[in-house]
């Protein structure tokens, strides 16, 4: 098998795409043959060293991948050799195959392409739990989403006007908004050229959004935390931007508003029933054709580094996805 080896996790640079023996499965295990795998900001962090969780190297990168099952260990009930499947979480999938424990794998629903299935489960199931669950978004509420034409962006989009909500999206490019649009946002504002807070009230009418959506903190937290509307929920997801921002409490006090913090990961290790049910609805929403990643690239497993030097330079539109053909 070839997978991309990290030995030295000081970026993408050092990774390097090599040939090793291709193992069986132990007990519990599972060989996946990889058909496609996404990239997600965390798999960047990883490789710099810069993420929360430090896998002991080597490692292979890759958290979010779907294939076939190629060969299955000792006592394995839940798969056989030919199903698709689909994982988030466990590592190894930028590479051709992988082994995995079988307890880490999804079955893959009929009718589930198997790029889509690699660039949906995190983005979506992230922005499920935000919207839906901690964010209480609904029908007819305004939600503005920043980064909005980014992996967890576009979900956002899709996810919100599913729900029946009005959505802003926000954006750094003419360019980014224009797929916004495209995706079904409502309003957009380009952050770099406008006013962010001159156009949030503009386009609320004064009121301010209802909730906001933000994986991008840095120097555009505050700004938006001052925009939000009366009871509103600004729900933190990511900080895409590298600084961590720091709100005054007391606008949190005048609008009556909520911050609140959501780690989908989290989320289905502790409320697996709960965690289940959003995907569910997903699954179903995906089959009605309500929501559908929006993929970039399909670039070859070997092209991994092309893939990170276009997510570090903010050029990703959506999710990029990495081919086994
Ligand atoms: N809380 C959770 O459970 C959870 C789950 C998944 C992801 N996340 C987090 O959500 C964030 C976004 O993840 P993603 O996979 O959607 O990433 P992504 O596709 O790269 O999107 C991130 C967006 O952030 C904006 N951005 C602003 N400054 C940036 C910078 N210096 N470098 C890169 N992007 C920058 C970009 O939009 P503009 O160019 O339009 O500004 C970009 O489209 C990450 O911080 C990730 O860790 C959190």
């Amino acid at each position: 098998m070839q997978v991309w080896l990290c030995e030295n996790p000081i970026g993408p640079e050092a990774l390097v795409w090599t040939t090793l023996p291709t193992p069986e499965p132990k007990e519990g295990e599972v060989r996946v043959a990889i058909k496609a795998a996404s990239l997600n900001f965390p798999d960047l962090l990883i490789v710099q060293n810069k993420y929360q969780m430090k896998p002991p190297l080597p490692f292979v990168p890759g958290s979010e991948y779907s294939g076939i099952v190629e060969a299955v260990g000792e006592g394995v009930t839940g798969f056989k050799v030919g199903d698709r499947v689909v994982t988030f979480g466990g590592g190894g999938g930028f590479g051709t195959h992988v082994i995995t424990k079988a307890a880490q794998l999804m079955p893959l629903p009929e009718g589930f392409a198997f790029d889509d299935a690699a660039a949906f489960l995190c983005t979506y199931g992230t922005t499920h739990h935000a919207l839906i669950d901690r964010g209480q978004l609904k029908a007819g509420e305004t939600v503005l989403v920043l980064g909005a034409a980014g992996g967890v962006g576009t979900a956002a989009i899709q996810i919100a006007k599913a729900a029946g909500a009005k959505v802003i999206a926000a954006a750094s490019s003419d360019e980014k908004c224009a797929l916004c649009k495209e995706l079904g946002a409502d309003a957009t504002i380009n952050y770099t050229t406008g006013n962010l807070r001159d156009e949030i009230k503009a386009l609320t009418g004064g009121k301010g959004p209802d909730v906001v959506y933000d994986p991008v903190g840095g120097d555009l937290a505050e700004p938006v935390f001052r925009s939000i509307g009366w009871r509103g929920r600004y729900l933190v997801i990511g900080f895409a931007q590298g600084g961590i921002p720091a709100l005054p409490l007391n606008l949190a006090l005048l609008k009556g508003a909520s911050i609140v913090g959501v780690f989908w990961g989290e989320f289905a290790r502790r409320e697996p029933k709960n965690s289940a049910a959003g995907l569910a609805e997903l699954a179903a929403w995906y089959a009605q054709g309500k929501i559908k990643p929006v993929i970039d690239q399909r670039l070859p497993m070997s092209a991994l580094k092309d893939a990170f030097a276009r997510m570090s330079t903010r050029k990703v539109h959506g999710k990029l996805v990495l081919t086994n053909d």
